[in-house]
């Protein structure tokens, strides 16, 4: 799996999630059996790019190559200037956002609000090309099916993209109007794979290593990104790799492990975040790892009321701890049987 000059070790891809895919969560997702991570969206407004929350997403210190960043806005001039302050930051693909439904960025008609505009958003594709060609940077594309049922353009943007220069598309299979409701189909993915000659990647409620080799045969697609379902279960990632590579399904993980990776995971969160926002911003991911296992609804109410970085990372060692006594490895519960969630 190619992207430009950069060859993939497999066609895993993490989705982008703002608030979720940090580096420690990218990096974490990498450890375990993704082949690529594209970072969470950066804005095209200048105004914002000194805030810690942006300079925090632009840092890939010892994040391993390709690093991907994701730009969104409106204005071509300024998509352009975004992807080049970037690629001054380290990016070596630039990644344009017509994929994300979230108010704060379609109220201003950006993501996947651009759908409905294809000469804006060609205007856009083709500043942000000619931006990133003087380093040989490769642009990929991130949109949905189409603004809404009646109008699923992705196959007629998809072209256009790539006779405008785009690398690789990916395609969430829902329109914008869908938001995160009723079930991602597959067949208009499959129409961009057979309209198209770059890779195309396909994305949407992807849970399971049996979905996975479901989509992939449906859709014809060169690889496929994973969100939701990664949350709380980063090791998904490999037990999709593994089914691809042999058919076989690999056993859970042991609990101690998922201890370790949770632990590691921690640390590597606090020491981006620092200690006050990281111990809050790291109680969704403890929530997620936890949500599905005996105890573990009673054990998230408890940790959310604790503080301390320590405090935080000695109780989860102890739940762990306890469940690896009668769990040596993880309860099959904790595959993620819920419903994907929603997009707040
Ligand atoms: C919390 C959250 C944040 C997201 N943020 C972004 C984003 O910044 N950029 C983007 O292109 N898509 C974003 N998405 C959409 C995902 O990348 C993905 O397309 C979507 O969740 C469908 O894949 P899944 O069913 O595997 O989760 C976000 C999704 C979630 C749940």
């Amino acid at each position: 799996m190619q992207i430009g000059p950069f060859e993939l070790p497999n066609r895993l891809f993490v989705a982008p999630m703002a608030g979720v895919t940090d580096r420690p969560f990218r990096q974490l997702c990498r450890r375990l059996g993704a082949g690529y991570a594209v970072s969470e969206m950066v804005t095209s407004r200048k105004d914002l790019w000194h805030t810690l929350k942006t300079s925090r997403r632009a840092d890939h210190t010892g994040e391993p190559g390709p690093i991907a960043v994701q730009i969104a806005g409106t204005d071509a001039a300024m998509m352009a200037e975004a992807a080049r302050y970037n690629i001054e930051r380290g990016a070596q693909i630039i990644d344009i956002n017509m994929g994300c439904p979230a108010k704060k960025v379609c109220k201003v008609f950006a993501g996947s609000a651009l759908m409905r505009d294809e000469p804006l958003a060609l205007a856009i594709v083709d500043a942000v090309v000619a931006a990133c060609a003087p380093d040989g940077v490769p642009v990929t594309l991130k949109m949905r099916t189409g603004w809404c049922d009646s109008e699923r353009n992705a196959v007629r943007l998809a072209r256009a993209a790539e006779s405008a220069g785009v690398s690789l598309l990916t395609v969430h299979g829902r329109t914008r109007e869908q938001g995160y409701k009723g079930a991602a189909e597959y067949d208009t993915i499959a129409a961009v794979k057979a309209a198209v000659g770059i890779p195309v990647v396909a994305n949407g409620d992807i849970d399971s290593p049996a979905k996975a080799l479901q989509v992939l045969q449906h859709t014809g697609a060169d690889a496929l990104m994973i969100g939701r379902a990664a949350q709380g279960r980063p090791w998904i990632f490999r037990e999709i790799g593994h089914f691809l590579a042999t058919g076989q399904m690999l056993p859970a993980p042991a609990t101690h492990e998922v201890k370790r990776w949770l632990v590691d995971h921690l640390h590597e969160h606090y020491s981006l975040y620092g200690e006050h926002l990281g111990v809050r911003t790291a109680r969704k991911h403890i929530g997620w790892a936890v949500r599905a296992l005996p105890g573990g609804e009673a054990f998230r109410a408890a940790m959310n009321t604790l503080e301390s970085a320590d405090a935080q990372v000695r109780a989860v060692a102890t739940f762990f701890d306890a469940l690896s006594q009668t769990h040596l490895v993880l309860p099959l519960a904790a595959a993620n049987d819920e419903p994907l969630a929603q997009f707040a």
